[in-house]
């Protein structure tokens, strides 16, 4: 069994000495033991006011979200759990999407130059190491008083194990043997790498172009034949070739090219 020592506590006063500095876009971090939720937490507190860069991290969720209305479990402590309140007043509300690739991107960023294993993204916003998910981000937009906030979820799986994982194609820091399973060292460079690549885009009043080709790099989906379950839920198959300016992977199929919004990309086979 893993005990304490395999999984510490998360340490809010570290990582608020490291993060929360008088200019910085992380302005509050909380850790909680247990909640249902943090995507919800972070939603109530923008409803109720809370200004951008507010950060809620959880040792365990008892109802935590994913995409397309899914559940998303981890015993407590294997995993990076966290959300972010932003506020990107400026950028049109045109490019929002965008920041759905930007999270992943900063994600993989992170895992890369801290955990030292190829992290890639997946459209539009899982993180992979060969194949294997090891990161899944939410994003929800809320209307509050103050205007739309978003609401940024990242689950990223840590110390998980192989009899712990929910499905066979999920992995973790551990089970990828990256350089560090520590959590609070990810949780900072991750919001580290959040923070810059988003005061990047926000300053380019949302410009695409601030994420595209850093995010093109890291593609695990660009030039594989995919498999694309639609929000309607009929299939599609082509070859994804690319993104469009409003951030759509567009699929080539047997009827010509397609762009798509949103849907469960499944990868079907590694192009040499
Ligand atoms: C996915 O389906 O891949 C997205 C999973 C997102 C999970 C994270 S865990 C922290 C935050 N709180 C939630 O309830 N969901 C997100």
């Amino acid at each position: 069994m893993f005990d304490d020592l395999d999984r510490p506590p998360l340490d809010a006063a570290f990582l608020r000495g490291r993060l929360v500095k008088p200019g910085a876009l992380w302005t509050q971090i909380d850790v909680l033991t247990e909640t249902e939720s943090t995507n919800a937490v972070v939603a109530d507190a923008a409803r109720a006011g809370a200004a951008e860069g507010l950060v809620v991290a959880a040792e365990y969720q008892s109802s935590g979200r994913g995409r397309l209305g899914r559940t998303w479990t981890t015993p407590a402590r294997s995993a990076l759990l966290m959300s972010a309140l932003l506020r990107p007043v400026r950028v049109p509300a045109i490019r929002w999407p965008w920041l759905g690739l930007l999270v992943p991107l900063a994600v993989a960023s992170a895992v890369r130059r801290v955990g030292e294993i190829p992290a890639q993204v997946k459209w539009p916003n899982d993180v992979l190491v060969d194949d294997r998910k090891l990161a899944g981000i939410l994003l929800e937009r809320v209307d509050t008083a103050d205007g739309p906030a978003a609401v940024l979820g990242i689950g990223l799986n840590v110390t998980l194990r192989q009899d712990e994982r929910p499905h066979p194609a999920a992995t973790s820091l551990l089970l990828e043997v990256a350089l560090t399973t520590d959590r609070a060292t990810m949780m900072a460079a991750v919001l580290r790498e959040l923070a810059t690549r988003y005061q990047a885009w926000v300053d380019a009043d949302g410009d695409p172009a601030v994420i595209l080709p850093d995010y093109r790099e890291l593609s695990a989906t660009l030039g594989r034949s995919v498999r694309v379950e639609l929000p309607d839920g009929t299939f599609l198959e082509g070859t994804a070739t690319d993104l469009d300016t409003d951030g759509r992977l567009i699929v080539d199929t047997a009827d010509g090219p397609r762009p798509l919004a949103a849907g469960d990309v499944t990868h079907l086979r590694t192009n040499s």
